[in-house]
């Protein structure tokens, strides 16, 4: 089959302003975007910028809109776009650093901001080999072990889009995953912080987020927790 690709370039070194590239392309419906992009920068334009590393949906780092939408550019296949045109822009929200390339720092601190790691300052158990939980209780977090911080969560957010100092669907994510560990003991810290002025009262349900994680973590329901875990002081 045949599309037209547009692809957004933009290096805010040497150009005004932003314009799309335009290739016609004979592609196969199975090809992925990840793959039409491969094809560009082979054949047409090496000079093209994005990220990408597993190409399999499990490193996060090709995330970027396609046709309107959040995606990883490896998970998405031209057939099941259903369109002739396909356009290819940067996440939003993240300052460009070149083309599909966006500047993740911002997104990582509020990352880093939740303390998104097992924190426990007690002895380990006699046996002094691990700290043992059933599978109950891993039970209670495990939808949200499964981020990879693509970002496509946060960047499809409008509390996010409207202001950006708020910490973001991603970093809940990752904070919920430790406050509901049972053997993790700083779930009040984590929770004092996203109790403030732009932790998770920011979000207004939206359900961008959920809609957008190519992990199909429960986003929304997760803030929904640590929003309960919040106003009842229970962690349940
Ligand atoms: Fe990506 Fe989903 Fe993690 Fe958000 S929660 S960063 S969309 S994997
Ligand atoms: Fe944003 Fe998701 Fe809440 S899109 S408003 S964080 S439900
Ligand atoms: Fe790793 Fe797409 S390249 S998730």
């Amino acid at each position: 089959m045949q599309v037209k690709l547009r692809v957004f370039r933009f290096d805010p070194e040497r150009d005004q302003k932003p314009r799309y590239d335009t290739f016609i392309m004979d592609v196969d419906p199975n090809d992925r975007v990840l793959d039409l992009l491969e094809y560009i920068k082979a054949d047409f334009d090496p000079t093209l910028a994005l990220r990408r590393s597993c190409a399999h949906g499990v490193c996060g780092s090709d995330a970027m809109r396609v046709n309107g939408r959040n995606y990883l550019a490896c998970k998405v296949l031209v057939k099941n776009l259903n369109a002739d045109t396909i356009t290819v822009e940067p996440l939003l929200g993240l300052r460009v650093i070149k083309d599909l390339i966006v500047d993740m720092g911002p997104f990582f601190e509020n990352y880093r901001s939740v303390l998104p790691y097992l924190i426990n300052d007690e002895p380990l158990p006699e046996d002094g080999k691990e700290r043992l939980q059933s599978p109950e209780q891993q039970l209670r977090f495990e939808d949200t072990t499964k981020c990879i911080l693509c970002a496509a969560c946060t960047t499809s957010c409008p509390s996010f889009w409207a202001d950006d100092r708020y910490v973001g669907p991603a970093a809940i994510v990752n904070a919920h995953r430790f406050i509901f560990d049972s053997r993790d003991r700083a779930a009040e810290k984590r929770l004092n912080i996203l109790n403030e002025q732009m932790g998770v009262w920011r979000c207004r349900t939206a359900f961008n987020c959920t809609e957008a994680c190519p992990r199909e973590i429960h986003i929304t329901q997760a803030i929904a927790e640590v929003k309960k875990a919040i106003i009842t002081g229970k962690i349940e």
